[in-house]
């Protein structure tokens, strides 16, 4: 089953790469080094890089540094590439998501570059009627009800997304030695707006059909996993040098329920990427309670928001966890003093950790000065070298 899966997957991206080789030719390019040789060449070249030795927990020279939502509407180059293109047009155009994923690692010296897409993306691709309203995130056209609405959820082919494997295959050439993250959202937070209809504050509606309806939560939950895993094995299979899993939403839920309704799930997501040696890394908001169960979950590396320290944190997760954090978004939005004392204090809670990648606690807001995130990512570079 396993294997043949993959043998799919890797017929997906023979057909795409052969039309990627024979375009080139047609255009007259010299082809002198054949795709299919190249990728192993080039994701080989990031394996020793800071931010998947820090992945593996092994010694790094500094503590590596990117930044959720790095790419976005921070930068003036990003607004001015998307201007007049709905977000989720150019989520499915291969020479955009490139663009857009590169823009940052002009500006900044950050240590991985993180794929430019959204979760929403592979529902959109099976179908499924989706939308990301400005201003306001995703909004969903029928929200999910009852068992017969999951056939609105059919499986992903890596066919129904072209433009993936396109772009990661043009990344990874791109960036040589620095990694790309490629990512998914975790079945609860894809489960959360499907049956709220869009965005929610405490997501009412998806806890009531958790424990009302636990045969269509499970259901949509395997119906999401499929989804999911299928995406990450595309990007996987492209090229990508680690992934991360966003469960942004399921702070909101208690351990007890976490245990029941969703781990189960996100454990299969990572169990099918055990073999695949891709660092894996797991990330939600408001999930202190929760840090212990999601690196069960089968992560490689936890994700932090800004609630809880990186020392407590650390001592939250099992041996053999690396974490990924976890300064406030806002502090960045202060004067730079501010900034350098609390980029300190969370380098000093991550030396408690068994290794530490430095991130933000969720992704950067909009308003933030592009300048501050270039300075901070040079001084988390020379504060932690060693
Ligand atoms: O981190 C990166 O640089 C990669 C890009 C990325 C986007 N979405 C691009 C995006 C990533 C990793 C995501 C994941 C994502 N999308 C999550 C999980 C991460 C998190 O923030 O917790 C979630 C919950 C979504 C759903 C979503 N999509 C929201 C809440 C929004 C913001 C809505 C808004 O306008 O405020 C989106 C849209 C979106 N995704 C934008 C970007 C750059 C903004 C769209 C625009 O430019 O108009």
């Amino acid at each position: 089953m396993a294997c043949d899966l993959l043998r799919r997957h890797f017929a997906g991206l023979k057909t795409i790469l052969a039309r990627l080789y024979d375009k080139a030719r047609e255009a007259g390019r010299r082809v002198s080094l054949l795709v299919y040789e190249t990728i192993p060449a080039v994701t080989s070249l990031a394996k020793d890089s800071p931010f998947l030795r820090a992945c593996r927990r092994e010694p790094v020279p500094y503590t590596p540094v990117w930044f959720m939502r790095q790419a976005g509407r921070s930068l003036p180059e990003y607004r001015q590439v998307r201007a007049g293109m709905p977000m989720l047009e150019s989520c499915t155009k291969a020479d955009l998501i490139t663009e857009i994923t590169l823009q940052p690692m002009r500006r900044y010296q950050v240590d991985a570059a993180i794929l430019f897409s959204d979760i929403v993306v592979p529902l959109k691709a099976v179908g499924f009627g989706i939308d990301i309203k400005p201003g306001v995130g995703p909004v969903i056209e029928e929200p999910i009800r009852e068992l017969r609405d999951l056939d609105r959820l059919r499986p992903l082919e890596p066919g129904d997304v072209p433009y993936i494997t396109e772009a990661v295959v043009a990344l990874v050439g791109e960036l040589g030695a620095r990694p790309l993250i490629g990512f998914a959202g975790a079945p609860f937070t894809l489960a959360s707006y499907l049956i709220e209809g869009g965005p929610s504050r405490n997501h009412d509606r998806t806890r009531a059909v958790m424990y009302a309806e636990p045969a269509l939560w499970h259901a949509l939950m395997e119906r999401l996993t499929t989804i999911t895993s299928t995406f990450l094995e595309v990007q996987i299979a492209a090229g990508t040098s680690a992934v991360q899993l966003f469960d942004s939403w399921v702070g909101a839920l208690s351990p007890a329920d976490y245990r029941a309704f969703v781990l189960p799930h996100s454990a299969q997501i990572f169990a099918a990427l055990e073999s695949r040696d891709v660092p894996r890394i797991h990330f939600g908001v408001g999930t202190g309670e929760l840090l212990g169960l999601m690196r069960h979950a089968g992560a490689d590396v936890v994700g932090v928001d800004w609630r809880v320290p990186l020392d407590e944190a650390a001592s939250r997760v099992e041996a053999e966890t690396a974490l990924q954090g976890n300064l406030d978004p806002a502090v960045l939005l202060a004067p730079w003093d501010v900034v350098a004392e609390r980029a300190r204090a969370v380098l000093a809670g991550g030396r408690i950790a068994e290794s530490h990648i430095f991130n933000l606690g969720h992704g950067v807001l909009p308003e933030t000065d592009p300048d501050m995130l270039a300075r901070l990512t040079d001084f988390v570079h020379e504060e932690s070298a060693r």
